[in-house]
């Protein structure tokens, strides 16, 4: 059976005190649940991760970096490697979101190069895509999905793709308010599963955790979090504030 997860994306925001002091409400409000029904990853940036997994160390949380270099490791000025990740305790590393990918350039062949250097370091990879407004307009966005999948992580062994999470995340809901409806973010993540099961097998697709994210906030959580292919969410603003993310979190 998969994993539902919920996984908070601080993108670029707190400053160490402000990180140690957000994660260390958050590890009281979850210590307080008595069941978790989901796994619970923040990712904060890159120099808080130190800070944030000394606090997470001995609770249920899970430490993710927001991106990881393209190159094993040598004269790169400013990257940072997947193996100095998983030296810091990183389980996880989220790729291809669409703000590295329209603000930096990040097309697929780097995204791939990225996601073969975690895998190889033992991270998790929580691989992100989703079209643009105007290819929604289009009716377009069956057909980019497709393609940020087939260019990318399709081209994976059946081993290696078993440690990818997939995080559905339309472009023009993304800090927007603006949330794709329940019934859009099925549709996509039924079709998501579909292709799958034609790339791999049924039984892969299955095994697969679909997240969302967009917008999502504790008022919308539960509506999108309740579709049979909806496996939890990926947060943005929301991971930013304790007692909504945990509202989140208390959302399946
Ligand atoms: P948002 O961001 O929740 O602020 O829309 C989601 C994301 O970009 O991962």
């Amino acid at each position: 059976m998969r994993k539902n997860i919920v996984a908070g994306n601080w993108k670029m925001n707190k400053t160490i005190d402000e990180a140690v002091d957000l994660i260390s409400d958050l590890k009281n409000l979850i210590d307080q649940e008595a069941e978790l029904k989901s796994q619970v990853i923040v990712a904060p940036p890159f120099v808080n991760l130190p800070g944030v997994s000394k606090v997470i160390e001995d609770s249920k949380m899970h430490l993710s970096a927001q991106n990881c270099a393209s190159e094993e490791s040598g004269a790169y000025t400013g990257e940072v490697s997947a193996k100095m990740l998983k030296s810091i305790n990183c389980e996880y590393v989220i790729i291809g979101h669409s703000e590295r990918r329209a603000y930096y350039g990040e097309g697929d062949a780097m995204l791939s190069r990225k996601v073969d250097f975690a895998l190889q370091s033992g991270l998790k990879v929580i691989f992100c895509l989703g079209e643009r407004l105007l290819e929604r307009e289009k009716g377009e966005h069956f057909k980019v999905i497709e393609n940020q999948l087939k260019n990318t992580i399709f081209m994976l062994n059946e081993v290696d793709f078993a440690n990818v999470i997939l995080a559905y995340e339309p472009v023009w809901a993304i800090g927007t308010g603006v949330t794709a409806s329940p019934g859009q973010a099925q549709e996509i993540h039924a079709y998501i599963r579909e292709l799958i099961t034609k790339n791999f097998n049924e039984q892969i697709a299955n095994a697969t955790t679909i997240l969302y994210g967009g917008s999502c906030k504790p008022s919308n959580a539960k509506e999108i979090f309740a579709n049979a292919d909806v496996d939890g969410g990926l947060i943005g603003g929301a991971s930013l504030n304790a007692e909504d993310f945990i509202a989140i979190i208390q959302s399946f």
